[in-house]
């Protein structure tokens, strides 16, 4: 199913109209998934604040893709600074909630790596109840579908752990061209440095079609 999207109210930092590179709160609808934006307004919901929590805590995330939200208090705190990134239009990051009753499932973060360039970077996570249905191969096509069109980003880039084949498959999937190995190039959640996998896609690029 294609992916429709709703935008809220323009952020203050996107009313300036020379500035297109600014990321506009906007709601992926991608049928049994939407992807809405993270925001402080969350945190009134517990079982939210109680999914980061939780997300924080799982191996898999800990490890690839760790998540400051050890406890609820700084669930409010990191929910606060994907608002922030939000109000700048520096940072899109999204919730991934089951259209059917909102239960969380994940994040998807496209963000800003040098805007005047266009040059931008996608991350994400699912708790492990959501991996394994396509969720992450369709949320991050619709996501990087979204940032080309809406915030003109030129190359987005995905850099995964060499030994995160979920990560690696999820790029390939989603029609990131693998163009080489960064060594020791990131600390993950272990403490070490590991070599990483660079994907990229250009605005150019053909949408992937299986
Ligand atoms: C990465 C992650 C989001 C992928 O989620 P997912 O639900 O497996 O994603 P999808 O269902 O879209 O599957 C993607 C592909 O990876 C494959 N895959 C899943 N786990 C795999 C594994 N351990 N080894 C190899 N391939 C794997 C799936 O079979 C699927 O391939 P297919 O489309 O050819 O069938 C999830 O594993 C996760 O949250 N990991 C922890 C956080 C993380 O690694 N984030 C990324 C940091 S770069």
């Amino acid at each position: 199913m294609s992916a429709s999207t709703s935008a809220a109210a323009p952020a203050a930092a996107a009313q300036d109209p020379a500035d297109r590179r600014a990321f506009v709160r906007t709601t992926i609808d991608l049928g049994d998934v939407l992807l809405r934006p993270w925001g402080r307004e969350a945190a009134e919901q517990e079982a939210v604040l109680d999914g980061l929590v939780t997300a924080a805590a799982d191996p898999l995330i800990a490890l690839w893709n760790p998540l400051a939200t050890a406890d609820r208090s700084d669930a409010l705190a990191w929910l606060e600074a994907r608002d922030g990134g939000w109000d700048r239009g520096a940072s899109a990051s999204f919730a991934a909630l089951a259209a059917a009753d909102g239960t969380l499932l994940g994040g998807f973060t496209l963000r800003w790596v040098d805007r005047a360039d266009g040059l931008a970077m996608i991350g994400y996570w699912l708790l492990p109840a959501a991996r394994g249905r396509s969720v992450a191969t369709r949320a991050t096509r619709a996501v990087t579908s979204w940032g080309f069109r809406t915030a003109d980003a030129r190359r987005i880039e995905i850099a995964h752990a060499v030994g995160n084949e979920a990560s690696c498959r999820v790029a390939d999937r989603c029609g990131y061209l693998p163009e080489g190995t960064l060594r020791d190039s990131h600390r993950f959640g272990d403490g070490e440095y590991h070599d990483e996998h660079l994907h990229a896609r250009l605005a150019a690029d053909p949408e992937p079609t299986a």
